[in-house]
């Protein structure tokens, strides 16, 4: 059977590959705990400079395996969701992301904590946490009105439709619009560039980047979390989730 994530590590750059393109990579929690042990091990390892996550397939990733999700909810901090979510908040690498398609819920919320993100002219993207009876999570209550204003934040959170690699681009959520075709090279392109220049220059920048919000992002994490369990466990969230699951 293929791994659910393909990881590899060339000359510096663990490529993290979400391989489950039959339920457009939607995430199990064994796939966020792979992505998570992977992530924060590099943190050790000074033989990686650069993580990139991609994912095979038409899609990026279509957020929370919602069955998995049923049968598995997340009850605290100690869940595979939140490990992944704490992973990328506590990365010390930078984190390039190149994004092939569709990017559901966490497959958009997982970008704020990226560094570099390349997405194709098929990519798109939407934040629907409220039409499943859900509330945003990863920090995007902190990081999205930071990065667009609140009133931006607000029409993709409380209306969440899905929006197009322009609108993305627009407000800053994505470096650069490249073809279908041109992707992966860019974003492998401008990994491989970053691994030339001093490691401990560009770790140390990154670091001062994402300093000085860090604790708050923490604090917004643990109360997006708590509120999303609360609102799992409430029946609307239960029969949404199951309407889906049967459709
Ligand atoms: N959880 C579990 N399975 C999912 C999934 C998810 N988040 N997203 C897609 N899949 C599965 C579908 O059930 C389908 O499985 P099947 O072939 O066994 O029936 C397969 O992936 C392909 O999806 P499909 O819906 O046929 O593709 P599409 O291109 O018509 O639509 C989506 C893609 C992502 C728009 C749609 O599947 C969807 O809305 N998924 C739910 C997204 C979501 O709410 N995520 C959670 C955010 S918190």
């Amino acid at each position: 059977m293929n791994p659910l994530i393909n990881i590899s590590n060339d000359d510096g750059i663990l490529h993290l590959q979400m391989n489950r393109p039959e339920k457009k990579n939607a995430l199990t929690l064994q796939m966020y705990q792979t992505l998570a042990d992977h992530i924060n091990a590099a943190n050790n390892d000074q033989s990686i400079k650069i993580i990139l996550i991609s994912a095979s397939g038409d899609a990026f990733c279509s957020g929370n395996d919602l069955k998995d999700f049923m049968q598995n909810p997340p009850k605290d901090e100690s869940s595979s969701v939140f490990q992944f979510i704490d992973a990328l908040v506590n990365a010390d690498k930078p984190i390039i992301a190149a994004v092939n398609g569709l990017a559901v819920g966490i497959g958009t919320t997982m970008l704020l904590h990226c560094d570099l993100v390349y997405a194709s002219s098929s990519a798109s993207f939407s934040l629907p946490f409220v039409h499943l009876g859900l509330c945003v999570e990863a920090g995007a209550s902190l990081l999205l009105p930071q990065l667009c204003g609140h009133q931006k934040a607000a029409e993709l959170t409380l209306l969440g439709e899905p929006f197009d690699v322009h609108q993305a681009n627009t407000i800053g959520l994505i470096t650069k619009i490249t073809s279908d075709e041109d992707l992966i090279e860019t974003a492998m392109k401008n990994c491989k560039k970053l691994t030339r220049i001093s490691t401990e220059a560009v770790q140390t920048t990154r670091r001062l980047l994402k300093s000085t919000i860090k604790p708050e992002l923490k604090k917004a994490i643990k109360h997006e979390s708590d509120e999303f369990i609360r609102l799992l466990n409430r029946d609307e969230a239960k029969h949404i989730l199951q309407a889906f699951l049967n459709r």
